[in-house]
C-alpha cells in the first residue's frame, strides 16, 4: 500500500522527500489556461494542502509560479522548506556550458535560491540556445548532439553549487537510464514519465524502482484535452469501468485515477487550473482501492502514449523507439 495520508512523500535523497501528489503547470496553449491562470492555481494548490509543484523552463510561466509563491510565503501559510520544487532542463540547455544559467534563469524567475529536483526534461538536445523549439527555414526542427554524460555533469555541479537539492530525469529509456547510472557521480533520484490508465507503463516503472528511482506519474488522466487528441481516442476521465468504480467509491473518476497511481507507489502531477478540481486532486487519502480494484484497472491499459513528442522522432536520441 503506497499511502494512506495526506502529505505522505517519498524519499529521494538524505533529508529531501518529496510529496506524492502535486500540482502540474504545463499550461500553454491559451484556451487551456494563460500564465495568470496558473498563479491563481499555485495559490489554488497551497491552499488545499498541495506542497509540490512541478514546473518546467519551456512552460514559459515559473515567472508567474513565482509570484504566487512569494505571496504564499509573505502571507506566512508556508516557507520555502515546506514547499517541493521541481524544474527542468530544457532541450536547448544541453550543452554543459548551458546547464547552470538555465537553472539560475529558472531560480530567478521562480524567486527562490534552489529547486528541491532539477529534471533532464528530455534525451533529445535542440539547437543551443532560448528559442523553445528553433527550426530551419523549412520549418524543421534543429537538433543538435550533446552527450547525456556530458549534461549529466553538470547538473551534477547544480547540486554541487547548492542551485538543485537532487538532479533526475524525464522520458529517458531504461538504456538511457543504465547509462547514466553507470557513469553518475550523483546518481538520478527521480524519473518523471507518462502514466495513465490507457498507458500504465509498467516496465519502465519497476526497471526504475529496482534501479532505485523514485518515479513520478505524468499526464496522469492522459490530458484528455490535448489539442491534438484524436477522434476516436478515449478519455480515461469518461471511462464506464472508471465511473462504475467511482459511484462505488463516492468520489469522482478523477480521484479514483489519482488513488490508483499512489497505490503503485508513485508520485503524480494532475494540472489543474479549476481550484475546485485542485482541491479534489488533493483529496485522494480518504478511501482506498483494494487489489480487486486495482486489478480492474489494470486491465485497462491500452498503451496508448499520448506525448509522442514528433518533433523528435528523428533524433537519434529519441527514447521512445525501445520497448521500455
Ligand atoms: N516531463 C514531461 O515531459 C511532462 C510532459 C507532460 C506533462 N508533464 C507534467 O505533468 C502535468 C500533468 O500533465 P498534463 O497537464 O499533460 O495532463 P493531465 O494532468 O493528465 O490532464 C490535465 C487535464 O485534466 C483536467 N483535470 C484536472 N483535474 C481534473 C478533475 N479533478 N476532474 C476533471 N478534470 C480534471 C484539467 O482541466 P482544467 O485545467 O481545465 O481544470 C486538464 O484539462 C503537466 O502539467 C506537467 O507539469 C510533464
Amino acid at each position: 500500500m503506497a499511502s494512506n495520508k495526506v502529505n505522505e512523500k517519498l524519499q529521494l535523497a538524505e533529508g529531501v522527500h518529496m510529496p506524492v501528489i502535486g500540482l502540474g503547470t504545463w499550461t500553454v496553449f491559451g484556451e487551456r489556461g494563460n500564465a495568470q491562470q496558473v498563479k491563481n492555481a499555485v495559490k489554488a494548490a497551497i491552499d488545499a494542502g498541495g506542497r509540490l509543484i512541478d514546473c518546467a523552463w519551456n512552460y514559459g510561466n515559473e515567472a508567474e509560479i513565482g509570484e504566487a509563491l512569494q505571496d504564499k510565503l509573505n502571507e506566512g501559510t508556508v516557507k520555502r522548506g515546506d514547499i517541493f520544487i521541481t524544474t527542468k532542463l530544457w532541450d536547448t540547455h544541453h550543452n554543459p556550458k548551458l546547464v547552470k544559467r538555465a537553472l539560475q534563469d529558472s531560480l530567478r524567475k521562480l524567486k527562490v535560491d534552489y529547486v528541491d529536483l532539477y529534471l533532464f526534461h528530455w534525451p533529445v538536445s535542440f539547437k543551443d540556445g532560448d528559442e523553445i523549439v528553433p527550426r530551419d527555414e523549412h520549418g524543421n526542427v534543429i537538433f543538435s548532439y550533446h552527450d547525456h554524460l556530458d549534461t549529466w555533469k553538470a547538473m551534477e555541479e547544480c547540486v554541487d553549487a547548492g542551485l538543485a537539492k537532487t538532479i533526475g530525469i524525464s522520458n529517458f529509456n531504461s538504456k538511457q537510464i543504465e547509462r547514466i547510472l553507470a557513469n553518475a557521480r550523483i546518481k538520478p533520484v527521480n524519473l518523471q514519465i507518462e502514466v495513465s490508465p490507457y498507458f500504465q507503463n509498467s516496465r519502465i516503472i519497476d526497471f526504475s524502482k529496482s534501479h532505485g528511482l523514485t518515479v513520478t506519474a505524468y499526464a496522469p488522466f492522459g490530458n484528455p484535452a490535448r489539442p491534438w487528441k484524436e477522434a476516436d481516442q478515449p478519455n480515461a476521465l469518461e471511462d464506464e469501468t472508471l465511473q462504475k468504480l467511482a459511484d462505488k467509491k463516492g468520489k469522482s473518476v478523477a480521484q479514483v485515477i489519482l488513488r490508483w497511481h499512489l497505490q503503485r507507489g508513485l508520485a503524480v502531477v494532475p494540472k489543474s487550473i479549476t481550484p475546485s478540481r485542485i482541491k479534489q486532486n488533493m483529496e485522494v487519502f480518504d478511501f482506498e482501492l483494494n487489489e480487486e480494484e486495482m486489478n480492474t484497472i489494470a486491465r485497462l491499459d491500452r498503451n496508448m502514449r499520448v506525448y509522442v513528442e514528433p518533433i523528435a522522432l528523428s533524433h537519434p536520441d529519441y527514447p521512445f523507439n525501445e520497448p521500455f
